[in-house]
């Protein structure tokens, strides 16, 4: 893919359009999705797409420079114009409610809002009903302010400044109190905005709640603890049976004995090494997979297992 146009969108933000090195078209995705980008030396990180889903000539994500961060954001800081990078196909851990939902709500926390652009494009499209809480630390820090303006003045995005302390800004806990029916909500933030949503979305069915994380959440202690328990994979295609040693991830373990696991973030949040499993107890540690989806898939990077043997389908 080549960088089309970087642009400061905000202090710290920068925006890129790809498009493919000989001008055709991407493949198509819904909104709510991410690429992985690939950034050298074996960097790859998730990025959501910020454009619009209905343009499949360009892809466009923005990002948060870290200087604190782990690189990825550094390095991508530092591509120009014209230069090339090497992308995976858009996949959707976050995908919007069809027309069964009457009502969006959507909240960002700073650089959240990159998949609820391509959102917005689709809601408006569909002529749905949606509103808009943006939450960042001050009007230099928003990004896509000028784009967004014309929705502020009509009342569907709430520009929400903290300063840096969240008990300033939007009442998360007090607009999730109450659920309405058909009434859909996605969450996109930092990890205290998560939390904050996460511990007030009580009285919201699971599938009306929809959560999109950019970082990995920590493990509870009892979670944690399962990282001392061995276990065993089969492969129910070959019958292999492997060992999966305390404090080894299961990744780990099946690349040790030949089989390839295609991951990126190890650590529960891309959706890049979902497995379909057939028998077995997973625990699952990862926040991508629903309820439902946890019944037949597991996140193997972060899994482990209650049952001594898990049997995969690869
Ligand atoms: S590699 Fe990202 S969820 Fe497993």
């Amino acid at each position: 893919m080549r960088i089309t146009d970087v642009i400061d969108e905000a202090e710290g933000i920068r925006s890129f359009r790809l498009q493919a090195e000989n001008g055709g078209e991407l493949p198509p995705f819904t909104p709510g999705a991410h690429i992985n980008i690939r950034l050298g030396a074996g960097l790859v990180r998730q990025y959501s797409l910020a454009g619009d889903s209905a343009d499949n000539g360009t892809y466009r994500v923005a990002v948060l420079r870290e200087d604190q961060g782990r690189g990825g954001s550094k390095a991508i800081h530092a591509v120009v114009a014209g230069d090339t990078l090497g992308i995976s196909t858009p996949r959707n851990n976050f995908p919007l409610a069809g027309f069964e939902a009457s009502f969006h709500l959507l909240i960002a926390g700073g650089i959240g809002i990159t998949p609820m652009l391509s959102m917005i494009a689709e809601l408006e499209r569909r002529k749905a009903e949606w509103l808009l809480h943006y939450c960042t630390r001050s009007r230099e820090r928003t990004a896509f302010r000028e784009e967004l303006q014309p929705l502020v003045e009509a009342g569907k995005v709430v520009l929400h400044h903290d300063g840096g302390d969240p008990a300033k800004g939007l009442d998360i806990a007090a607009l999730l109190a109450e659920y309405q029916p058909g009434h859909h909500v996605y969450v996109c933030g930092p990890k205290g905005m998560m939390q904050i949503a996460k511990a007030a979305v009580g009285a919201w069915p699971p599938h009306c709640v929809h959560f999109e994380h950019f970082a990995a959440t920590e493990l509870t202690s009892e979670d944690a603890a399962w990282d001392k328990k061995p276990f065993k994979i089969k492969i129910a295609r070959t019958g292999q049976v492997v060992n999966v040693p305390a404090r080894v991830g299961a990744v780990d373990a099946l690349r040790n004995a030949g089989y390839e696991i295609e991951t990126s973030c190890l650590e529960g949040y891309c959706g890049t090494c979902i497995t379909r499993y057939t028998e077995g107890d997973p625990v699952h540690r990862d926040t991508v997979l629903s309820a439902a989806d946890r019944k037949s898939y597991v996140m193997l990077c972060r899994a482990r297992s209650r049952s001594r043997m898990l049997v995969i389908d690869i």
